[in-house]
């Protein structure tokens, strides 16, 4: 299996998810090859709950990443699971077109570009 699946996937196991059960692992690939994981980490107030794709473009960058080529997440589940709307947004802006790679316990994977999962957004190139 591809090293960047695997990843998401060994990154799942430690996502924080006791009030909804549902454990999602993130891995995002920099330029130099370097993989940067995720995982959900909830929150009893359930609003500061932060996705396993956030988790690791903000591990990213504050490693210093800027650029970016792919990036994978796991969840167990029959549909693959894709980024919510948030994550999107955040992919966008520090990633662009990316591809997406999804994938679930069974090891089933599909491949998607940002752009097709986000089509139209709302971005820096707006505010100059
Ligand atoms: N979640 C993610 O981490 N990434 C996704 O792509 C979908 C949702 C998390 C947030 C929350 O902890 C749980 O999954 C249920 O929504």
């Amino acid at each position: 299996m591809d090293a960047l699946l695997e990843a998401a996937l060994a990154a799942r196991k430690h996502a924080h998810a006791p009030f909804s059960g549902f454990q999602v692992g993130a891995a995002l690939e920099d330029d130099s090859g370097r993989i940067h994981t995720g995982c959900n980490v909830e929150n009893a107030t359930y609003g500061l709950t932060i996705c396993a794709e956030r988790v690791a473009v903000f591990k990213a960058i504050s490693e210093g990443a800027r650029k970016f080529r792919r990036v994978a997440v796991a969840a167990d589940t029959g549909a693959l699971t894709p980024p919510c709307g948030a994550c999107r947004q955040i992919l966008w802006e520090f990633c662009g077109d990316i591809e997406v790679l999804l994938v679930n316990l069974e090891g089933r994977s599909e491949s998607l570009r940002l752009k097709d999962l986000f089509p139209r957004p709302f971005d820096a190139t707006f505010l100059s």
